[in-house]
């Protein structure tokens, strides 16, 4: 039994890429267990209470609670459009949750681990956590604000709890993933571990204590929430069912960097005061930028999921966030780096290698698929490659390595679209190698078959609908159970599941380079008229030039222009209005003055005027 979880959102502002994430990396892990026969629990839900929650439902003139029914329902819409399979969605709100939290309470307190005192110090409400001194950055923790909190609270024995902690990461090496964040974590150890303050008096949106006379504590709001991972188990409800899945099962709690102290230090702590088994994996992913920039509502760069989804698709969206981050460290979201993976990895690769047989094998065998020749020697290797696959696939999802388990699938599609230019099926029809082109058919459709169930916990519309063109239609859950692709299926129609994204075309380069520019003030150095032609006549000695007298408007002036050649009767350009530079220092031209230059236009060999049209009078400024 595998149980996994998501860390429980605060509904106070709408999910976003980062929150969508955490969700999809655990629904990749569900549905990967589901695939090669698991049995799972897969848990989400919205973390409802606290300070911040209270503060958010007066902003908005409603109560708490009217806040996180209207606020979680947009969290449960979202998984829904991001195909999140969860089984369970848990509310700290809800009364199970509350009866666990108040069992554990008592437990830990029970086992003498809880007392009375006063907290005084500094709070984070945007994080709603505690903060030292020593965590203070020009008065601000993470960057948000923090206030100064004084009041009656119960602590917990944190402090109690360092060396065992210790000595837990030592013996489980697969406790913290990726392994590198457990250093993090031991210095934070090191650096001493100070009781923490588990209650609240100054407000009352939380979970009633009821330990001792003492009234009006309620529940610090992350003790609650950390709770939410037995209360999904059903602790101290259903004996049977806890053991099977918390005691007896493989546990892993999903979290950003950001929370991973809660969840390895102060959640832990708890259990082992409360006698209950510690969770198995603690997965600490890294951080989402947008376009190289922080994520945040103040730069207005916020990416909505939702939207994402309706651009590029769900499965497309999945399998970016999945692909594009290397566990455990940061990722960049931009819609380049998106295209690049849609166009490349899914159009191209996987997408061409469907289109690809499916083609060939309408044109060389009709719409049944054959069954398979004697393989050889390259088709013994691909089915290797895929065994290893297969188990590779396994191994990197245990360790919620989905970039990696992802890049050992594409290993496979690569080498099959590989396979096609190898055994280039189009000379084997064409030398009417029947036997051969067979095999080759057969081993693209079983290898295609095989790799639609690969990518389906990832791709989950999209494998369906690749099965579909491979005429498949009993469609199995375990990939232990699929067999071989059945030869004689027929294929069904072919239609590109994931079209290239054409980069919208601009509609002028904003970025263009223009060569050796000058200024505007360079430019106005040069002074064009609208001159009118006078008079034209041959220079003597000269088959190239023609002599012009014009009318500059101000004067008379004698131009000579080299574009005899152009003009079979030079006459006709009498009357015609056209452009000359006027500022050109004068030259001689065999023999003869020339006081200006006619603008001209070259084109292949072809040199014209440029005429000006009647309306516009001689004289007149070009600028
Ligand atoms: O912390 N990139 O809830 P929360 C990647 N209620 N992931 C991000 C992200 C980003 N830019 N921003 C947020 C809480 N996340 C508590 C949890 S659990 C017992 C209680 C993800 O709504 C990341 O997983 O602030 C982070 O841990 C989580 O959202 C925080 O969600
Ligand atoms: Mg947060």
């Amino acid at each position: 039994m595998k149980y996994i979880t998501t860390p429980i959102y605060y509904p106070n502002a709408k999910a976003h890429i980062g929150t969508a994430y955490t969700t999809i990396l655990c629904d990749t892990l569900a549905r990967y267990e589901r695939l090669y026969g698991q049995e799972v629990k897969f848990l989400t839900g919205t973390d409802e209470h606290g300070q911040k929650i209270q503060e958010s439902a007066e902003k908005n003139k409603v109560t708490p609670q009217q806040w996180v029914d209207k606020m979680s329902k947009d969290f449960i819409d979202l998984w829904k459009a991001l195909s999140i399979s969860n089984d369970d969605f848990i509310r700290t709100t809800e009364q199970r949750h509350i009866d666990t939290v108040q069992k554990i309470l008592q437990k830990v307190y029970d086992n003498g681990d809880i007392y009375l005192g006063e907290y005084k110090g500094k709070y984070c409400v945007s994080e709603e956590t505690f903060v030292t001194e020593s965590q203070l950055v020009d008065g601000k923790y993470m960057g948000k604000e923090v206030i100064e909190v004084s009041e009656p609270s119960y602590f917990f024995r944190l402090s109690k709890y360092a060396d065992k902690l210790l000595k837990y990461y030592e013996e489980h090496d697969d406790f913290i993933i990726p392994k590198q964040r457990k250093n993090e974590l031991i210095a934070f150890i090191n650096q001493g571990l100070q009781d923490l303050s588990i209650s609240r008096t100054s407000f009352n949106w939380g979970i009633p204590i009821n330990l001792t006379e003492e009234k009006n504590h309620i529940v610090y709001v992350w003790f609650d929430a950390l709770t939410n991972y037995l209360t999904g188990a059903k602790y101290g409800t259903d004996e049977e069912y806890f053991n099977h899945v918390w005691n007896n099962g493989d546990i892993y709690h999903f979290v950003g960097k950001d929370i991973l102290r809660f969840h390895a230090i102060i959640w832990p702590a708890m259990l082992m005061s409360a006698g209950i088994k510690l969770p198995d994996h603690i997965v600490a992913h890294g951080w989402w930028t947008v376009n190289g920039e922080k994520m945040s509502k103040s730069l207005g760069n916020v990416v909505d999921p939702i939207e994402e989804v309706e651009k590029y698709g769900v499965d497309a969206f999945r399998y970016f966030l999945l692909r594009e981050s290397t566990l455990g460290q940061d990722a960049d979201y931009s819609e380049n780096q998106m295209v690049l993976r849609i166009n490349a990895d899914l159009a191209n690769d996987l997408g061409n290698l469907l289109n690809r047989t499916l083609g060939m094998q309408k044109k060389y065998f009709g719409e049944v698929v054959k069954e398979s020749g004697e393989r050889t020697e390259i088709e013994n290797g691909i089915y290797e490659l895929y065994n290893e696959v297969l188990k590779d696939v396994y191994s990197k999802v245990e360790e919620a390595n989905f970039s990696k388990a992802l890049e050992s699938i594409w290993k496979l599609i690569s080498r099959m679209n590989k396979y096609i230019d190898e055994t280039m099926p189009w000379n084997l029809f064409k030398e009417n190698n029947l036997d051969r082109l067979r095999t080759v058919m057969y081993t693209l459709f079983d290898m295609i078959y095989k790799c639609s169930y690969l990518v389906s916990p990832v791709l989950i519309d999209s494998s369906k609908k690749m099965l579909n063109q491979l005429g498949v239609v009993d469609i199995k859950t375990n990939i232990y159970e699929i067999g071989d692709y059945m030869p004689n299926t027929k294929i069904g129609n072919a239609s590109p599941i994931f079209p290239r994204i054409e980069k919208k075309e601009k509609e002028f380069d904003d970025e263009l380079k223009i060569q050796d520019a000058i200024n505007i003030d360079d430019f106005s150095k040069v002074k064009i008229s609208v001159v009118e032609i006078l008079k034209v006549s041959e220079v003597e000695s000269s088959d190239r030039l023609l002599k012009f007298i014009v009318d500059t408007g101000k004067e008379k002036r004698q131009i000579l222009s080299g574009i005899k050649h152009y003009y079979k009767e030079p006459k006709k350009l009498v009357g015609k209005k056209v452009l000359a530079v006027l500022n050109l220092e004068p030259v001689k031209l065999v023999g003869n003055i020339s006081q200006g230059m006619l603008l001209t236009t070259e084109q292949k060999k072809n040199v014209r005027l440029i005429e000006i049209s009647d309306e516009v009078k001689v004289g007149a400024k070009v600028k």
